[in-house]
């Protein structure tokens, strides 16, 4: 019998899962994304070639590898069928790989209208989702009224989807939302309709199934399976700085129920950081920076949404979140992601502790949103190397291998490895 073996975002998303995913991938049989939707935007590089995954595990381009969407995970089936399309431009065949569960959720347009409509009456308050749905789906499968993969076989499907749609409807009429103005893609929303319902035969020619079965028959068989995260632990609805915060469990607990693995099979938890932090979207970002050093991480780190490219908010690296994270997802090894945003740096910060009302803490506050969070900073040489080239751990330069030594101390996870460019081959394991 063998274990699940996770890899999540410690921050706010968009540490590199996607890359990290596709290096670690020849080591494991299955791959399967267990929460989120096309929220998320994983990019991975090799050859020459860029690419953006959404709701695809990043698995999926080794062929002989499993790849599975599990139940805890929404989708749109016309961005779905926009992926496969993509993939397929690249020559690769999904079809034969990618295992879809049944059980997961779909995001209805009328979803999509919603979140529209829900961010417009928040205003000034908005939350800066990505606008994918995500809110309004997971709120309707919460409150059992959502429709499943598995629905799009029934007889009945198309008179659930319009009693949604009716409801979706008065939601956006209560919102004083203008759905004639909703657009997606240039489309209206009777327009994004007739596609989404064009592309639910793309999602019928895949293996939907019971993926809770199949993934225990799998470890059953002692194959090896790596659950991949989406979107980061500090965007968790329950330990995120709510309301901004995705609508899903980001963290290890939600690989339990977003693929119906028990706890005692969770194996090795990765956690992914990056050397510094980011965030898109409104809410609390202590060590967030607005001046040459911020702007610096930007443009060298090319800090813009993979899914909806806007710029990312940019800032030194946060210690008490990623210990809190590692808390609460029990990270057994740390991967540090584009520490060569980093090389041209004379000094590089790190916030050890946060002082919270005049009293230092390393603990979140549940006021994170409204009271003051002043991150006590402590600097570190800067290496001033080009990392280029460099194809071992061993070889990189001695203040580098001293800034990850302090992260390990502070953050008491060992680092397993570091990433030092977008591509797959510059992965340095220790
Ligand atoms: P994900 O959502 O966690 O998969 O991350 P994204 O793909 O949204 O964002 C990470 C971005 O950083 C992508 O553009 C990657 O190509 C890029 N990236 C990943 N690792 C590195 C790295 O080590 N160095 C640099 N410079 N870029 C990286
Ligand atoms: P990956 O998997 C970064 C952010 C949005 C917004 C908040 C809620 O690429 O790391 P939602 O659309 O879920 O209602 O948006 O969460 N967000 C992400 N930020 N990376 C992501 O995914 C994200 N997915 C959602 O910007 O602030
Ligand atoms: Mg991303």
């Amino acid at each position: 019998m063998s274990k699940v073996d996770v890899l999540l975002g410690l921050q706010w998303g968009d540490e590199g899962k996607g890359k990290i995913v596709d290096v670690l991938t020849p080591d494991y049989d299955v791959i399967a994304r267990f929460q989120g939707g096309p929220n998320a935007g994983h990019t991975l590089e090799f050859n020459g070639i860029k690419h953006v995954l959404h709701i695809i595990p990043s698995g999926i381009f080794h062929k002989e590898k499993k790849n599975v969407i599990g139940n805890g995970v929404l989708i749109d089936p016309f961005i779905f069928s926009e992926e496969i399309e993509n993939l397929q431009k690249r020559g690769v065949d999904a079809t034969q790989n990618l295992y879809i569960s049944k059980k997961a959720h779909l995001i209805l347009p009328s979803h999509r209208m919603l979140d529209c409509a829900n961010e417009m009456a928040k205003g000034r308050s908005k939350i800066g989702s990505t606008l994918k749905g995500i809110g309004p789906a997971y709120t309707d499968k919460i409150a059992r009224s959502g429709l499943r993969v598995g629905d799009i076989l029934e007889f009945d499907f198309k008179e659930k989807y319009e009693l949604q749609k009716i409801q979706h409807l008065q939601l956006a009429k209560t919102l004083k939302y203008d759905v004639d103005s909703f657009r997606v893609a240039d489309m209206t929303l009777e327009e994004y309709e007739a596609k989404w319902f064009e592309s639910l035969n793309i999602i019928k020619k895949f293996n939907l199934i019971n993926s809770e079965y199949f993934l225990n028959d799998c470890l059953k068989k002692g194959m090896k399976v790596l659950a991949e995260g989406a979107q980061g632990s500090m965007l968790d609805i329950d330990f995120g700085s709510y309301p901004f915060v995705t609508s899903s469990s980001t963290i290890t607990a939600g690989v339990c129920s977003g693929l119906g693995v028990a706890p005692s099979k969770i194996g090795r938890v990765m956690g992914i950081t990056k050397a510094y932090c980011t965030r898109v979207g409104a809410g609390p970002f202590p060590t967030e920076l607005f001046d040459d050093d911020g702007e610096e991480l930007q443009n060298k780190g090319n800090e813009f949404g993979s899914t909806t490219g806007r710029p990312r908010r940019c800032g030194w690296i946060d210690i008490p979140a990623l210990k809190y994270t590692c808390m609460l997802n029990g990270v057994t090894e740390l991967l540090v992601t584009k520490i060569d945003v980093l090389n041209d740096f004379e000094e590089v910060k790190v916030c050890e502790k946060y002082s919270v009302n005049g009293t230092l803490t390393d603990e979140i506050p549940f006021e994170y949103n409204s009271v003051e969070v002043q991150p006590q900073y402590a600097k570190y040489k800067g290496w001033k190397v080009d990392l280029k080239g460099i194809e071992s751990y061993e070889a990189l330069p001695e203040n580098l291998k001293e800034y990850v030594k302090t992260l390990e101390n502070l953050v008491g996870v060992p680092v397993k490895a570091i990433s030092i460019s977008p591509d797959r081959k510059d992965v340095l394991f220790k």
